[in-house]
C-alpha cells in the first residue's frame, strides 16, 4: 500500500479525508498545528451541538471545511487522557479503519501525533495503524457470487500528518510500516485459509499452498512428504489420524534459510486438521462445521512464514506443518488400537478425537532432524482451553521458563495474547497405559495440560513451547471466521529473535 509523510494538507497531494483522535476532554490543540484556524472553528462548533464526548467508539463527522483538500474530518474518541495507553490506541484504531472502509476512504491523512502519547513509542504505533490498515481488505468471496458480492475496498494512500516531520521519521515509518504489512499479509492468508472449508482446504491444497508460497522468496525450500514416504519414516501415528479419510495425508516442511547456515532454526509446528469429525469417537453433530478450523495451526504456521519472508529476516525457521482429515470409516482407526510413533513410543488411542495430539507427535519428533533451537507448535487443540482462557488468550505451555517468557514479552508487544499454564510432572500419570506407551488422552479434568503433556514426552531434550489455539483461532457468531492469530505473535517473537542475533 502507499503512503507518505505530510506536514501540510494543502501541499500537493490528492483529495481525501482526514482523521483525527480527541479525548475526553474535547481539546483541538492537536489538531490545531495541522488545520487551518478556520476549520478549527468549525470542528469546535460541530463538537459542541453533538453528542460526541470523546469516549472510545465514539466518532464524529465534519463536513465541508475550508481546506479544498478534504471531503471530511473525522474525530475518534480516544477516552480520558490520563487512561490512554496501547490497548485504547488499538481500540481507537480499530474505530478508524472501521471507518474508513464503510465511508469508502481511498485517501486518508491520519494525524497521527492526535493518536500517540508517551505510554508507548511512535514505532509500535506505526507498525500497529499499518497492520489494521493493510488487514481492511481481508474478504471471503472464494465461494460466493463474485459480482453480487463486490467488495474491493482498499486504501489508495494514506498520509501520516505531522505538525513537524523529525529527521529521522521517513526511515523509521518505512521500517515499521513495512513490519506491518507484512505481518497483515500473514494474517490475511492465516484468515483465508482459516475460513475455505474442507472440501476445498485439503491437505493437498496445504501442500499447495506451501508450494506456492515457496515461489515467491529464494530463501524459502518446500518438501512435501506423502503417506508412502511418512509409513517408510515410522510416522504411524499421524497415518492412523488419516486412515479413515479418502484424501491422502501430507506433511509440508517449509524452510526459511536467512540466517548464517551454522544457525540453529526456530521450528514452528502446526497442526493441520482440514477436518475434524472426531473420527470413530465421533463428535455431536451441532456446530461441527467449525472443525474446518482445525487446521489453524497450520494456517498460523505457514501465514507466519510469509510474514518472515517477506520480511526478509536473517534467521533460518523451518515450518512443519501435519495434515490429514479426520473421519469415521471402515478404516478408521478404532478406540482402542495401538500406534508406534517415529519417536519409537507406542501410543493406545483412547479416543480418536484426540487426533491433533498423534499427528503432532510424528511431526515433533520429525523437527528434532533440524536440530532447533527452540520448537514451537501452534494447535487447535482441546476445547477446555475455551473453559480456561475464553476466546482472549491462548494457551502455552512449555518445558522451557526462558522461551515461555519471550514468548510472553512478544504477546505483550503484539497483543495477540497468551497465558500461561502449568505443565507439572504431576500431570503426567494421567496418560499410563495398560497396553501402551502412552495413551492419548488424560480423565476429566485439566485437558489442556494433559494434552500438552502428552506432546511433552516427544520434545524431552529440546526447548519447547505449546500454544493452544482453539478458543482464539477464530470467531462464532455474526462474525464467525478466521481471526489470523497467532501470526501475530510468532512475527514479533521471530522480530526480537532475529533482533538478539
Ligand atoms: N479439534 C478439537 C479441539 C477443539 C474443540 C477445538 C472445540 C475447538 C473447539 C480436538 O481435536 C478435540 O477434539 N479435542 C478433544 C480432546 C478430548 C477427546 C480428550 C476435546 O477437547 O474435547
Ligand atoms: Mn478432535
Ligand atoms: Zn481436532
Amino acid at each position: 500500500m502507499q503512503y507518505d509523510l505530510t506536514d501540510n494538507i494543502t501541499s500537493n497531494t490528492p483529495n481525501g479525508s482526514a482523521i483525527f483522535g480527541v479525548f475526553s476532554d474535547k481539546s483541538t490543540k492537536e489538531l490545531e498545528k495541522s488545520l487551518s484556524s478556520l476549520d478549527v472553528a468549525k470542528i469546535k462548533e460541530t463538537i459542541k451541538k453533538s453528542s460526541f464526548e470523546g469516549k472510545i467508539n465514539q466518532s464524529l463527522c465534519v463536513y465541508e471545511t475550508s481546506n479544498k483538500k478534504l471531503d471530511k474530518i473525522y474525530l475518534i474518541g480516544l477516552g480520558e487522557k490520563n487512561k490512554y495507553n496501547e490497548k485504547k490506541f488499538l481500540k481507537s484504531i480499530n474505530s478508524f479503519s472501521k471507518i474508513c472502509k464503510t465511508e469508502n476512504i481511498k485517501n486518508i491523512y491520519l494525524g497521527v501525533s492526535s493518536f500517540i502519547n508517551d505510554k508507548f513509542s511512535i514505532d509500535w504505533a506505526i507498525r500497529n495503524i499499518s497492520i489494521h490498515i493493510n488487514g481492511i481488505d481481508y474478504h471471503y468471496d472464494k465461494t460466493k457470487n463474485k459480482t453480487k458480492n463486490k467488495n474491493n475496498y482498499k486504501v489508495s494512500k494514506l498520509f501520516f500528518v505531522f505538525d513537524s516531520i523529525k529527521k529521522n521519521y521517513k526511515q523509521d515509518i518505512k521500517k515499521y510500516f513495512s513490519q506491518g504489512e507484512a505481518i497483515a499479509n500473514g494474517i490475511k492468508l492465516a484468515k483465508n485459509l482459516g475460513d475455505l472449508p474442507s472440501n476445498i482446504c485439503t491437505p493437498t491444497y496445504l501442500a499447495k499452498t506451501a508450494t506456492s508460497l515457496g515461489k515467491t522468496n529464494k530463501n524459502l525450500n518446500i518438501k512435501i512428504h506423502d503417506e508412502k514416504e511418512m509409513k517408510k519414516m515410522g510416522m504411524n501415528c499421524l497415518l492412523s489420524v488419516g486412515n479413515g479419510s479418502d484424501e491422502p495425508s501430507k506433511l509440508i516442511t517449509i524452510n526459511y534459510s536467512g540466517g548464517a547456515k551454522n544457525e540453529k532454526p526456530i521450528v514452528l509446528v502446526g497442526k493441520g486438521i482440514t477436518f475434524d469429525t472426531g473420527g470413530i469417537s465421533i463428535k455431536p453433530s451441532n456446530g461441527m462445521d467449525e472443525m474446518k478450523y482445525d487446521m489453524c495451526g497450520a494456517a498460523s504456521v505457514i501465514g507466519t512464514m510469509k510474514s518472515i519472508s517477506e520480511l526478509n529476516l536473517k534467521i533460518n525457521v523451518v515450518a512443519i506443518v501435519a495434515s490429514a482429515e479426520n473421519m469415521p470409516s471402515g478404516s478408521a482407526t478404532n478406540p482402542g488400537d495401538v500406534v508406534t510413533t517415529m519417536s519409537g513410543q507406542t501410543v493406545e488411542i483412547l479416543n480418536t478425537d484426540a487426533e491433533g495430539r498423534l499427528v503432532l507427535c510424528d511431526a515433533l519428533t520429525y523437527s528434532l532432524k533440524f536440530k532447533p533451537k527452540h520448537i514451537i507448535d501452534v494447535a487447535t487443540l482441546t476445547g477446555a482451553v475455551l473453559v480456561a482462557l475464553g476466546k482472549v488468550a491462548s494457551g502455552v505451555l512449555s518445558n522451557d521458563e526462558e522461551l515461555t517468557e519471550k514468548l510472553k514479552n512478544s504477546s505483550n508487544i503484539s497483543h495477540d495474547y497468551i497465558w500461561e499454564l502449568p505443565m507439572w510432572e504431576e500431570f503426567q500419570s494421567e496418560l499410563d497405559s495398560n497396553f501402551a506407551d502412552i495413551a492419548n488422552i488424560g480423565k476429566r479434568y485439566a485437558g489442556t495440560i494433559t494434552a500438552a503433556c502428552f506432546l511433552s514426552r516427544f520434545t524431552e531434550n529440546y526447548s519447547w513451547a505449546h500454544l493452544d489455539i482453539a478458543g482464539t483461532a477464530w470467531n462464532e457468531g455474526a462474525n464467525k471466521g478466521g481471526t489470523g492469530r497467532p501470526v501475530s505473535l510468532l512475527t514479533h517473537f521471530l522480530l526480537e529473535h532475529a533482533k538478539s542475533l
